[in-house]
Order: C-alpha cells, then sequence, then structure tokens
C-alpha cells in the first residue's frame, strides 16, 4: 500500500508505517481524499476516548466528486494511552465479519490537512481510527427514541450480535465490554460491534486461557460497564479490593481468581437482550445486595423479577414477553458460570428460531 506524503505531519507519517502503509516522497497523483470540516459528534463523553463527525470529499483534481462521512475515534491521552488505540486497530484490522465495525484503510484518506487536524485536536499523543459514519447511532440512542424494541425487532439485532460474538469466541477472542452504546446500527438495519479497546485475544498475553479459564489478579484485569458485569467478576473485584485495603503486599498473597471471560461476555449480551425487549436495565448491579438480582435468583423469585419490571414498563403480565424470551434470558443472566448457556447453545434456542 502506498500513499502520499504531502501535508501529513511526521506522527501520521509514522502512524501509516506501522500498518504497512508506505508514504512516497513525492506524489502527484490527482486522485486524493480531504478531510473538509470536522463536526464534533456529541455522544456520550467517555473519558478515554472522544468520537468526531469527519465530512471526507472525494476530489478527482480539483473536481469534487462525493462527500462521505466519517467517524474519528481520537484517543484522550492521558487517560487512554495511544497503544490501546493502536491494539484495537490491529485487532479489527485482523477480523472480518459484517457484524463487526472495520477501519477505514487509510489510503482512501491520504491527505490529512492540518486544518482538520488542529480541530481534531490530534497532538502527537494521541492516535486515531477512522470508520464508516453510522447515522442510525448505537442501539442505545434507538432504544431512547423509540422506548422498546419488539422481540421480533430485538431478535433481528440479537441474531446479528450473536454471529459476530460467536465469530470472536471461536478465535478465543474476548470483547469485555459488550453494551447498547457499543453496537452500531447502519442504514440497512445491520448491527455493527464497536469498541474493541478492551478485547483480548485468549492465546496470547497475561489473561490467557487456562482450561476456558483467565486468570485475574489484579483490578485492571477487570473490564466492562456497570450493570454489564457478571457476578463472578464483581466478587473478584471485592476480593482484589480487600486484598489491597488489609494492607496484603506480596504477590504470594495476592488473590488469583479464575474466570471464564466467553461466559463474562454472554452476560453481558444478556443484560443488552433484556434492555432491547424491556426498555429498562434488569438490575443496577449483579450482586445480592442489589434487590432486583436478590429476587430473580438468589432468592429464585423470578416470578417477582418479571413482575416487578413489566409493571414498570406497564408491560401486561402476561403475553407481552414470551415465555422462550424469559427462559433466554434466565440463562443468559444466572450467577452461575457453569450453569450459564454458551453462544452456540443460544444460536440453538427456541427464542432465535421463532
Ligand atoms: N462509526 C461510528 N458511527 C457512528 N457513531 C459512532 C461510531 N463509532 C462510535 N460512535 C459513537 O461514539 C460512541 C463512543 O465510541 P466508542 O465506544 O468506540 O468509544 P469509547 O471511548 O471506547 O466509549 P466508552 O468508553 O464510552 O465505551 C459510541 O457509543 C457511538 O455512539
Ligand atoms: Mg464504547
Amino acid at each position: 500500500m502506498e500513499t502520499h506524503k504531502q501535508e501529513l505531519a511526521p506522527k501520521e507519517v509514522a502512524w501509516l508505517e506501522r500498518f504497512g502503509i508506505h508514504v512516497q516522497a513525492e506524489d502527484t497523483s490527482t486522485e486524493m481524499s480531504d478531510i473538509d470540516t470536522v463536526d464534533e459528534v456529541c455522544f456520550k463523553k467517555s473519558t478515554t476516548s472522544k468520537v468526531y463527525l469527519a465530512n471526507v470529499l472525494e476530489n478527482s483534481g480539483c473536481q469534487t466528486l462525493s462527500a462521505k462521512k466519517y467517524a474519528v475515534k481520537v484517543s484522550l491521552f492521558p487517560y487512554s494511552k495511544v497503544d490501546t488505540i493502536l491494539k484495537e486497530i490491529e485487532l479489527l484490522q485482523s477480523l472480518d465479519h459484517k457484524n463487526i465495525i472495520k477501519p477505514i484503510p487509510l489510503e482512501h484518506i491520504v491527505k490529512i490537512t492540518s486544518k482538520s487536524e488542529a480541530e481534531l485536536r490530534i497532538k502527537p499523543e494521541n492516535a486515531f481510527m477512522i470508520t464508516d459514519f453510522e447515522e442510525k447511532g448505537d442501539l442505545h440512542m434507538a432504544l431512547m427514541a423509540q422506548g422498546r424494541f419488539t422481540e421480533s425487532d430485538a431478535r433481528h439485532y440479537f441474531r446479528q450480535a450473536v454471529s459476530a460474538l460467536k465469530y470472536l469466541h471461536d478465535r478465543d477472542i474476548v470483547h469485555r465490554d459488550i453494551k447498547l452504546p457499543n453496537v452500531l446500527l447502519s442504514d440497512d438495519e445491520t448491527v455493527k460491534l464497536i469498541d474493541f479497546g478492551h478485547s483480548v485475544d485468549l492465546n496470547s498475553g497475561t489473561l490467557s486461557n487456562h482450561e476456558g479459564e483467565s486468570e485475574i489478579s489484579s483490578i485492571s484485569d477487570i473490564k466492562g460497564t456497570q450493570g454489564y458485569v457478571p457476578p463472578e467478576m464483581l466478587d473478584a473485584r471485592a476480593k482484589i479490593m480487600e486484598f489491597h485495603e488489609f494492607g496484603g503486599m506480596t504477590d504470594c498473597d495476592r488473590p488469583k481468581i479464575r474466570i471464564n471471560l466467553k461466559l463474562a461476555d454472554i452476560f453481558s449480551l444478556g443484560v443488552l437482550l433484556f434492555e432491547m425487549v424491556v426498555g429498562i436495565p434488569p438490575f443496577v448491579n449483579a450482586n445480592c445486595r442489589d434487590s432486583c438480582y436478590r429476587s430473580f435468583y438468589f432468592k429464585r423469585k423470578e416470578d417477582r423479577f418479571w413482575r416487578v419490571h413489566s409493571q414498570a414498563k406497564e408491560l401486561d403480565e402476561q403475553g407481552q414477553i414470551s415465555e422462550e424470551f424469559k427462559n433466554l434470558i434466565q440463562r443468559m443472566l444466572t450467577p452461575f458460570p457453569k450453569d450459564r448457556i454458551t453462544i452456540d447453545e443460544i444460536e440453538q434456542h427456541d427464542w432465535l428460531k421463532a
């Protein structure tokens, strides 16, 4: 792959070259793209990155051919290291699935003007990733606009999310931050899983597989978003915090907890599915201090759990939520990882076949 050198800052040249894009000394080619205007996309502000909308004009010579919208995700230093976004790009470039976001090959965006660079506030310590901009936004935004989805619509989105997660799990990759805002919807209602900043390959690195489980020994091993984190991960966090509070100093004392990270992904996906159909989260936190989760699992009062949510959303107690849906949710949100349904079993579940 080759691209043009003009107007690229040294940081960008280094970045392009890291991805095997050779930067030519001079190029007089007439085909070029140019980030013309850059508007900040006002999504929820993240502590680690900002996502901007870039209108890119596809030029041929001095003639503008078309304008296309891209999303530019810029890491925010010092909360996110440049490496985090570079690893995200590297991982995404190695994947090929229609329901997983794909970074734009940079030969399509060869010229980043100094103006847009300033607008994007790209500093040497920042890195960025460019993807197609999805006008429909994420599933959280769609849910806020609609209130809740019919089971049939939710099934349509869920099937695609399951397909993406199966693709990842078959390759021993775990996502570790599945939630509504991390699933985009394209114009033709195709789901795109995004935000692979916490994802890991279980065949390499510190979280590698030991008989299907990974060793969690420090707080930084615990990822995910409140409400989506499974109970076994919350327990692990509590044990590690306790170790620090009681002055555990040596590595021998450090608790080493084994967790199946694929089953942790399934739990988060279960929360996402519940939210799509019911319109509200199933609980605040999946632990026994949470009255909703406690009644659901620890007291085995599933009926009460469904009744409380039905009343909250003014759903009819009978009929509006199917028994197959309830069964699937119960199998995804169980606190016992050994009982939790796997991605292969989800594909065969009656609710998906309807
Ligand atoms: N290609 C895109 N098209 C449209 N919107 C996008 C796109 N990429 C990201 N977004 C929006 O930006 C938000 C943040 O993106 P992303 O999750 O990748 O960043 P993040 O910093 O890791 O976020 P967080 O830490 O909040 O999960 C998404 O929830 C989505 O609303
Ligand atoms: Mg996100």
